[in-house]
C-alpha cells in the first residue's frame, strides 16, 4: 500500500496538492523559461524530476506527482498539442486512422521519457513518500482531442452527436491507452493513480453512465486485476450530486471532490469505505491568512472521523503565493499534531 494511503488510514492527514508544481513557484518559472516547447518539457526526463520534486523540497508534502499532463496521451497517439500563453493548450486536427493503427508499442516509445521520469523520480524521492501517477478520464481527454482546447459548455456535445459512430470508435481507442499510460506508470514506479475527469461535469445526467462511470469501472478493474495494492484516486469533477452513484459503481478506493460539493453531502451519502480527498476552494489560497486557516479547519474537522487526504478542490492558482501553501501545510500539520495527541 502507498505511504499517502497508510498515513491517512493512522488518520494523520497527508496533504499534496493538484498543480503543486507549477507557475506558482519561482523556481519552476525558471526552468519553465529555458523550456520553450511544453511537452517537450514534460519530456525532458531532468526537467521534469526536477519539477516534480521541487514543491516536495520546499513544503515537505506526503506526496509526489509527477509533473506531466494529461494531454500527453494525445500526443502519443499523434496529435500536435503546444500551449499557449493566455490561452491553455491548442491541439491539431485528430485522424482517426492513426489513431487506429497506433500500436501500444510506438505510444510507449513516443513518451517513454514520463516512466523515465518517474523512475529517476522514484530513486531520489524519500520512501516515506508517495509518488502518484496520473491519466486524464476517457471523457476529458475525448473532450480535447474533439475540442482541440478547453471547451465551453455543449460544443462537445455538438460534435458527439453529429458523429456517433465515430466517436464510439474514439473513445474506445482512448480508454485503452488511458489503461496502458496508467499501468506503464505503475511498472515505472508510481505507487498511487490518479484520474483526472476534469469536465466529467459537462456530461448530460443521461449519459454518465456511458461516458464517466462505466469506463472509469473498466479502467480500475482491470489495473486492480494486475496491481491489486495500487490506490486509485478519482476525481469526477463538477458532478455535483452524481458522486454518490459514481462511488456505488466504480466503488474507488480514494474519492477526490471539488469545492462545490458540500462536506455534509458526502459525510452522509459516501461510504465510509472511501477515502476522501480535496475539497477546498483553491481561491482561499490566493489570500492566505484568517479566511484560509477557517476554511482549512472547516475541511479537517468535518472529516476528521473518517480518512481523510488534505488537497483543494482543484489545481493551485497560478497567482498563489508560495508563503500561503506554506502556511497551508502548517495548518494541517499542527492539526495532525493536536488530534494526534488527544489519541
Ligand atoms: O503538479 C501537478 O499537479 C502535476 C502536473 C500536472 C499538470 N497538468 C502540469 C501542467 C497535472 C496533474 C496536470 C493535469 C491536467 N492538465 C488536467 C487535469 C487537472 C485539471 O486542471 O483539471 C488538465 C485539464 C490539463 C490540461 C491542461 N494543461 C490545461 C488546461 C493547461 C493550461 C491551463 C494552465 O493552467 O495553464 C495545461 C498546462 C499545464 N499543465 C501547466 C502545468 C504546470 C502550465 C503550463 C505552463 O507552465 O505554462
Amino acid at each position: 500500500m502507498s505511504t499517502l494511503i497508510k498515513n491517512c488510514l493512522k488518520k494523520k492527514n497527508p496533504i499534496w496538492l493538484m498543480r503543486q508544481a507549477g507557475r506558482y513557484l519561482p523556481e519552476y518559472q525558471l526552468i519553465r523559461r529555458k523550456q520553450k516547447n511544453f511537452i517537450n518539457f514534460c519530456l525532458n526526463i531532468n526537467a521534469a524530476t526536477k519539477v516534480t520534486l521541487q514543491p516536495i523540497n520546499r513544503f515537505d508534502l506526503d506526496a509526489a506527482i509527477i509533473f506531466s499532463d494529461i494531454l500527453i496521451i494525445p500526443y502519443g497517439l499523434g496529435q500536435q498539442v503546444e500551449f499557449k500563453e493566455n490561452i491553455g493548450p491548442v491541439l491539431s486536427n485528430y485522424n482517426l486512422d492513426v489513431f487506429k493503427k497506433k500500436t501500444k508499442y510506438e505510444f510507449i516509445e513516443k513518451i517513454k521519457n514520463v516512466y523515465k521520469a518517474i523512475n529517476k523520480t522514484r530513486s531520489k524521492l524519500s520512501k516515506r513518500k508517495s509518488l502518484i501517477g496520473f491519466v486524464g478520464s476517457p471523457w476529458t481527454i475525448l473532450v480535447y482531442v474533439l475540442n482541440g482546447k478547453s471547451p465551453k459548455k455543449q460544443i462537445t456535445y455538438k460534435k458527439i452527436l453529429k458523429n456517433k459512430e465515430e466517436i464510439k470508435e474514439l473513445f474506445q481507442i482512448i480508454e485503452k491507452f488511458v489503461l496502458i499510460h496508467a499501468e506503464e506508470q505503475i511498472k515505472a514506479g508510481a505507487d498511487t493513480i490518479q484520474l483526472f475527469d476534469s469536465w466529467a461535469g459537462l456530461i448530460n445526467s443521461r449519459d454518465l453512465k456511458e461516458f464517466c462511470f462505466n469506463p472509469t469501472k473498466r479502467i480500475i478493474k482491470k489495473l486492480k486485476q494486475k496491481y491489486p495494492k495500487i490506490p486509485i484516486i478519482c476525481f469526477p469533477r463538477g458532478i455535483g450530486k452524481k458522486i454518490k452513484e459514481f462511488c456505488k459503481v466504480v466503488k474507488p478506493n480514494v474519492l477526490s471532490i471539488d469545492s462545490k460539493i458540500g462536506a455534509d453531502f458526502v459525510l452522509k451519502n459516501i461510504n465510509k469505505k472511501i477515502i476522501i480527498q480535496g475539497g477546498m476552494d483553491p481561491k482561499f489560497l490566493l489570500k492566505g491568512g484568517k479566511l484560509m486557516k477557517q476554511k482549512a479547519l472547516y475541511y479537517l474537522n468535518k472529516f476528521k472521523n473518517r480518512s481523510y487526504i488534505f488537497n483543494l478542490g482543484h489545481g493551485v492558482i497560478k497567482e498563489t503565493k508560495p508563503e500561503a501553501v506554506q502556511q497551508l501545510v502548517n495548518i494541517v500539520r499542527e492539526f495532525n499534531e493536536r488530534s494526534f495527541r488527544k489519541n
